[in-house]
């Protein structure tokens, strides 16, 4: 087993849905044709058009856009449920294509759970043998079906549950049962379709940040995909911008937020709260400005906040910090937070 091969890497993947996809695919490799251009002139449609990225050991990348921007395409060339046109895919460093079918049986079975936005489950089967029957299907036993199952329900916080039937579970529960469906044969590679996208805002926020500790605490590498920007950003270390099949930008969440490559990067940034984004660092008055004493003063030990604490924490302890929290980058003193400076950059924030 390479340990250091990267665990998903593609190059230059095409995809072009039609009969003449040879043809279409050599003129957009002369000049660049719009999807509509492709679709009068060869009756072809442009699912992925020249995309390259990796992903990281235990890193979850995001890949966002509108509808029909190519997501779920792309997405399932990472376990070959669709060829590309043109391109490799590798997965830890093993090209796919080359693999015999056993082979790819294997790989998805061992190492690529897939979860998507409506998880169908077998509604006369109890919970249990629903998250265990990727497991039963390659003869795994019983007992240790079962242990893999409840371990698995455990992480979605979902044990206790698994003697029940599908129609017992919210739309919540059962995308979570999913998702213990994925992780029972324990998968260093996760690819989620819109995972959450059909459950209720509070509900959504809440998987969000679970499943984001989940995949930390795993260290999981996830592919992600959502139409949702503000969930690209609470889950994924960076996130790629999907317009017409090609990327648009690629980043981590903050460069997405404050350099938008292009207006329509632009539009889905300003649909976002950047309240979530608001560091202490973001709103500090830093230490020489604070000047030697009032809101400069060294607050109590125990007062004082790393950098990167986000504003929902900064607001939990700043109600009882008299005099302001200080900022610390272990010894260092960055600056002061106090309940004024914090106020102003939210009341700047919200326009
Ligand atoms: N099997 C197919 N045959 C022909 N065209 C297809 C096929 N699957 C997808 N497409 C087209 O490829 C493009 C990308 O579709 P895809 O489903 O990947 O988009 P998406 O970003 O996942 O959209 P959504 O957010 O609605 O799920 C669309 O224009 C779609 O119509
Ligand atoms: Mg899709």
């Amino acid at each position: 087993m390479a340990t250091t091969a990267v665990p998903v890497k593609c190059r230059n993947v095409w995809k072009i849905y039609g009969e003449r996809e040879n043809e279409a695919l050599a003129a957009m490799r002369e000049a660049p044709l719009s999807k509509d251009e492709v679709r009068t002139r060869f009756d072809c449609v442009v699912g992925v058009q020249d995309v390259s990225f990796d992903v990281g050991a235990g890193e979850t990348f995001c890949i966002m856009g509108l509808s029909g921007s190519g997501k779920s395409t792309l997405l399932r060339h990472v376990n070959r449920l669709i060829e590309p046109s043109s391109g490799t895919v590798e997965i830890n460093g093993q090209d796919i294509s080359r693999l015999s079918a056993r082979d790819l049986e294997r790989l998805r079975a061992d190492s690529i759970g897939m979860v998507f936005q409506h998880m169908a489950l077998w509604p006369h089967r109890t919970i249990r043998d629903n998250v265990g029957f990727g497991l039963e299907v390659r003869g795994v036993g019983r007992r240790e079906r079962s242990a893999a199952a409840e371990r698995a329900l455990d992480l979605v916080q979902l044990g206790g549950w698994e003697s029940r039937y599908p129609d017992e579970l919210s739309g919540g529960m059962q995308q979570r049962v999913g998702l213990a469906r994925a992780l029972a044969s324990n998968p260093d590679i996760l690819l989620m379709d819109e995972p959450f996208s059909a459950l209720d805002p509070l509900i959504r926020r809440e998987l969000q940040d679970q499943f984001a500790e989940l995949a930390k605490a795993m260290n999981k590498t996830v592919l992600f995909i959502t139409h949702d920007l503000e969930e690209a950003i609470q889950v994924g270390h960076r996130v790629a911008i999907m317009k017409d099949g090609a990327f648009v930008q690629v980043g981590r969440p903050e460069e997405i937020l404050t350099r938008p490559a292009d207006d329509y990067v632009a539009r889905f940034v300003r649909g976002v709260s950047h309240l979530h984004f608001l560091t202490a660092a973001a709103v500090m008055q830093t230490w020489d400005s604070a000047g030697p004493d009032g809101a400069g003063e060294e607050s109590e030990a125990g007062r004082a906040v790393g950098p990167d604490t986000p504003l929902t924490e900064l607001l939990d302890v700043i109600a009882g910090a008299e005099g302001g929290l200080a900022v610390r980058d272990g010894e260092r003193r960055l600056g002061t937070v106090t309940a004024d400076g914090l106020l102003s950059a939210i009341r700047a924030r919200i326009g």
